[in-house]
């Protein structure tokens, strides 16, 4: 059994994102993980100020929700990032999450050529949707992710939903009429399966 965080960076209620990670949940609660969802937009954490307090021992300058959502990382062996893709990328309120992770860095007395610090090292999964679904639509967002998270951050990439073709905001969330359920629910059954949980 491994602990799962699904950080829910926007989207409608009952729009394609959380019916994206509803799947997921449910695939990977059957398979017996442990799993939490955080809604960014029922916890607010803002971006970064980059002030540095907290590169000199004192908490973050920032009196808001990211705090709760640290303890909640620190604690999960998966962190499983959900958006809705906005201007071709997460949402900004994923994206000032990951800005905050700076305030849970540790000093690394040898860090490899590009990385400045360490992080807590945790298995990562991103749930994406989008209305188009050109090849080229998450692009950005993938790059992100793999530059940011896995490359730098150092968490382990345990794979991606990437459900484009969702339809727009415009209209009633279309995610229903797509193959992108079953593959989520398949993907959160399939996490670990290799390992003994
Ligand atoms: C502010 C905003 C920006 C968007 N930008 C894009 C985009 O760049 N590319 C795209 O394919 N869809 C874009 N969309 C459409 C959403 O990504 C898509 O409808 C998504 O599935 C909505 O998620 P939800 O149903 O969970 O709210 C955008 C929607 C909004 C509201």
């Amino acid at each position: 059994m491994k602990k799962i965080l699904v950080i829910v960076g926007g989207g409608r209620p009952r729009g394609n994102t959380a019916q994206l990670v509803d799947a997921f949940i449910r695939g990977a609660q059957e398979a017996g993980h442990q799993v939490e969802k955080v809604s960014l937009l029922q916890t607010e954490v803002k971006g970064c100020l980059g002030c540095n307090a907290c590169r000199y021992g004192k908490p973050c300058v920032q009196k808001d929700g990211f705090q709760g959502v640290a303890d909640k990382i620190l604690a999960a062996d998966l962190i499983a990032f959900a958006s809705p893709l906005y201007f071709w990328t997460i949402s900004s309120r994923l994206k000032a999450l990951i800005e905050r992770f700076y305030a849970i860095a540790q000093k690394d007395p040898n860090p490899p050529l590009g990385r400045y610090e360490k992080y807590p090292a945790k298995d990562c999964a991103l749930l994406m949707t989008a209305a188009d679904n050109y090849f080229w639509t998450f692009e950005q967002t993938v790059s992100y992710y793999r530059f940011a998270l896995v490359n730098y951050i150092g968490f382990h990439d345990k794979g991606m939903v990437l459900a484009g073709g969702c339809g727009s905001t415009n209209g009633q969330p279309q995610i229903g009429h797509t193959s992108h359920l079953e593959k989520a629910y398949a993907f959160g059954k399939s996490l670990y399966r290799d390992e003994t949980i």
